[in-house]
């Protein structure tokens, strides 16, 4: 099992400062002659890969779940799908981030009372060269400088991030290449997909959004055409899974854009300063460093609109890695977005050298307000609530609707300590907008929370009502719930706790698909009040 790691270790310390302080020499040698020596599995021992993080690398059927608390609610019928990273194998260069590793989707599927549950790894082409090598290949996060060199040209994406359902189709998503397609009853993997070659960017964003009332699905992809490009491009995809629009634009750097919002009538892009240095990449160095000198750029596009459009708007340094949701009102738009002062995905270093601030990575839910008709870049900008909080939903039937009355996340509980509930992001929080109203729900003691899905009631169900579906990770017991709630009150705990004999690692994102969706390719939304 020889392998060539000199030169990754020479590169990678060829790196003297800034961020490149984070470019650590490998001090894992012990580790890797270890692996090499035994040729076998074997995780580095840090924490990264310990605990509840520690890679599952496993697959699993079970029907008929336990319900350990209450009644699953019969009118709920349809598939709530997830998906997160789960290390395939040990990684190449002995330490990663938490966001690496080759996606893992899970499925509930909801009939009749009864929860069926079943997790597959998707089969994309890193997943198949790993399988067929048995071991890891891919070096640091997005560095493809530093895979060994058996990768050649083969596809780096995971497929980790987010699972969506649209026109038929349910695809595996991550940014940095295409989706990945899979069967949505077995969630056998078909393959990479590029709607019929419609796209022409080198891969597409990992945060679509679905007008679930026209059925379009409207997408994006950043370093549209390759690493440090500045390429960007806005695609709208039909119910029928065909290119409709497309926008190409330039970007005013090459960095992250994680997710971007829709409204009724626009689309809205926020470029924070996150940003990718290839000459810092070849030399080993990470995929983003944060540069805290730079503003805050937001382009405004209309949804079906060209590029010469754009209105630009510019505001102080600030950070989000997640939308709520966008609006158009008159010539004001609006974006509802988590958003902190610094950098909340601190796991990327300040450019600088500077260590992490973490007090300016603390997000808030924030309205940024655009004026078209006013004669400025400037943006207004309105904290919206005082509790921490990330991975901001709504009911997706509102998405494009332009209004929405309620937001879920998950949060800080303000009323829990070290010993008494979790201190982190580790609640469920129900924002309504109209009455300013917040509620939360703490699932206890050494438990925490992963991003909630709305469900609603009924096709025809009113904003906000329906279920929230979170998974809780149980983390003493080493394993995960699925929390449903009444989205309307959190307070009064969950409706019904379905039980996992095995751990949900830490999924990102995902979506509930009602049944009806799930049929005939279409949703059927209707919104109301
Ligand atoms: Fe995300």
């Amino acid at each position: 099992m020889a392998r060539k790691r000199g030169g990754l270790r020479a590169r990678r310390v060829d790196v003297a400062r800034g961020a490149a302080e984070a470019v650590k020499e490998v001090s894992m040698s012990v580790y890797l002659e270890e692996l090499s020596a035994v040729g076998a599995v074997r995780f580095p021992d840090i924490p990264l890969y310990q605990g509840f993080g520690a890679p599952l690398r496993l697959e699993s059927d079970l029907r008929d779940c336990e319900v350990i608390h209450g009644e699953v609610p019969k009118d709920l019928n349809g598939t709530l799908y997830r998906c997160g990273p789960d290390r395939q194998y040990p990684p190449l260069i002995g330490d990663d981030i938490f966001i690496d590793g080759e996606g893992m989707v899970n499925m509930f599927r909801f009939q009749n009372g009864h929860v069926d549950y079943k997790n597959r790894y998707v089969r994309t082409a890193r997943f198949k060269l790993q399988a067929e090598h048995r071991r890891g290949l891919f070096g640091r996060y997005r560095n493809r400088y530093t895979h060994d060199p058996l990768v050649g040209d083969c596809n780096p994406g995971t497929a980790n991030t987010n699972v969506v359902w649209h026109a038929g189709k349910l695809l595996a998503l991550k940014e940095d290449d295409l989706p990945y397609e899979l069967d949505p009853d077995t969630l056998e993997t078909r393959g990479r997909y590029n709607y019929g070659g419609g796209i022409k960017s080198a891969w597409l964003s990992a945060h679509p959004h679905i007008d679930q009332a026209t059925n379009e699905l409207l997408t994006f992809a950043y370093q549209a055409k390759g690493d440090g490009t500045t390429d960007a491009v806005y695609y709208v995809i039909g119910a029928d899974g065909k290119v409709k629009h497309e926008v190409w634009f330039n970007a005013p750097w090459a960095g992250m854009v994680h997710d971007f919002a829709i409204s009724n009538d626009h689309v809205i892009f926020p470029f924070f300063p996150l940003l990718t240095d290839v000459e810092l990449l070849k030399k080993g160095g990470p995929f983003y460093s944060w540069h805290r000198d730079k503003e805050t750029v937001v382009a405004v596009v209309p949804r079906y609109g060209t590029a010469d459009q754009i209105r630009w708007f510019r505001g102080p340094t600030s950070f989000a890695g997640h939308m709520m949701s966008g609006s158009t009102e008159g010539t004001k738009v609006s974006l509802d977005v988590c958003l902190s002062r610094g950098n909340s995905f601190a796991f990327f270093p300040n450019h600088d050298g500077a260590p992490a601030d973490l007090s300016l990575g603390a997000p808030h839910l924030t309205r940024l307000t655009f004026d078209l008709a006013a004669n400025t870049e400037e943006y207004k900008t309105t904290q919206l609530q005082d509790v921490l909080c990330e991975m901001p939903r709504t009911d997706d039937r509102y998405q494009g609707a332009g209004r929405y009355r309620h937001g879920y996340v998950i949060c800080r509980d303000p009323s829990s300590t070290m010993a008494g509930g979790n201190p982190g992001l580790g609640a469920v929080g129900h924002f309504d907008l109209k009455t300013g109203n917040v509620q939360i729900w703490n699932p206890g003691p050494n438990s925490g929370v992963q991003e909630p899905c709305f469900a609603p009631r009924r096709p025809d169900s009113p904003d906000g009502d329906g279920y929230l579906l979170a998974l809780v990770n149980r983390v003493e017991e080493n394993r995960s719930d699925l929390a449903i709630l009444d989205a309307q009150n959190l307070k009064a705990g969950p409706v019904a706790i379905v039980k996992l004999p095995v751990r949900v690692r830490m999924t990102f994102h995902g979506m509930w698909v009602p049944q009806e969706a799930l049929d005939s390719g279409r949703y059927t939304a209707v919104r109301r009040g």
